[in-house]
């Protein structure tokens, strides 16, 4: 599996110093940041907004990759692809119109991309895959809203389907990775692994970004 990219997710960063946060995960191989941005409705917990993605945007010149935990991301789209993010993930479980805002995501010259809570079932997916209109998956293997929680091991089957589904489309898994459970997760085809509190709690974060590729590579 030649294909898996590690992504830092800096909301496990020290919040007084996230520049150098960015900086450091870029230091270490990461290949790209991944960006938690979070409304206090659709999760009970505030975290970041456009002005950190600019912030990283100017520390770091690996790819951005944001997520947006939010009730309404159509009132939010421009402004986080103004400040220079690379993809843009919505829920499917947002009250929007999904293949609109993807949309309008893709043609403003950003990734677009889906996030699906650990209880949403694949098949939430697959009219907005089978449209075209979807380049990156997420699977939340932790309920959103806060770093530190373990893996829920169920949602494996469904990444298991989605990536026999769309060998194409990446397939990224975001919540309780560390070295064991990014083997398991890469084993049922995520590509794309995101990790917050397991790497930024190392002394040496660039032998813990490659033990994790290894990891998920095997
Ligand atoms: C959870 C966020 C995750 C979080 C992962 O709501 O979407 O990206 O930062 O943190 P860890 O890796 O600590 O589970
Ligand atoms: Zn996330």
């Amino acid at each position: 599996r030649p294909d898996i990219q590690i992504m830092p997710s800096i909301l496990a960063a020290d919040e007084g110093r996230r520049a150098d946060g960015c900086r450091r995960a870029e230091a270490a191989g990461a290949d790209q940041l991944h960006v938690d941005i979070m409304d206090a409705r659709f999760v009970p917990n505030l975290s970041m907004s456009p002005a950190t993605v600019g912030m990283a945007r100017e520390a770091v010149s690996i790819p951005l990759n944001t997520h947006l935990m939010m009730m309404e991301p159509q009132h939010h789209i421009d402004p986080f692809i103004d400040a220079g993010t690379d993809t843009l993930l919505i829920h499917v479980e947002a009250r929007c119109d999904c293949a609109r805002e993807l949309k309008r995501i893709r043609d403003r010259g950003v990734k677009q991309g889906i996030t699906l809570n650990p209880e949403t079932p694949a098949e939430s997916a697959y009219a907005l895959c089978d449209a075209g209109l979807v380049e990156e998956i997420l699977c939340m293997t932790v309920h959103p809203g806060f770093g530190g929680q373990s893996y829920l091991e169920y949602v494996e089957t469904k990444m298991a389907d989605l990536r026999r589904r769309y060998p194409g489309i990446g397939l990224s898994v975001d919540g309780g990775i560390n070295d064991e459970t990014a083997a398991s997760a890469a084993a049922c085809g995520a590509n794309l692994l995101v990790a917050g509190s397991h790497l930024f709690k190392q002394d040496d974060m660039q032998t813990a970004v490659e033990r994790l590729r290894r990891a998920a590579q095997e």
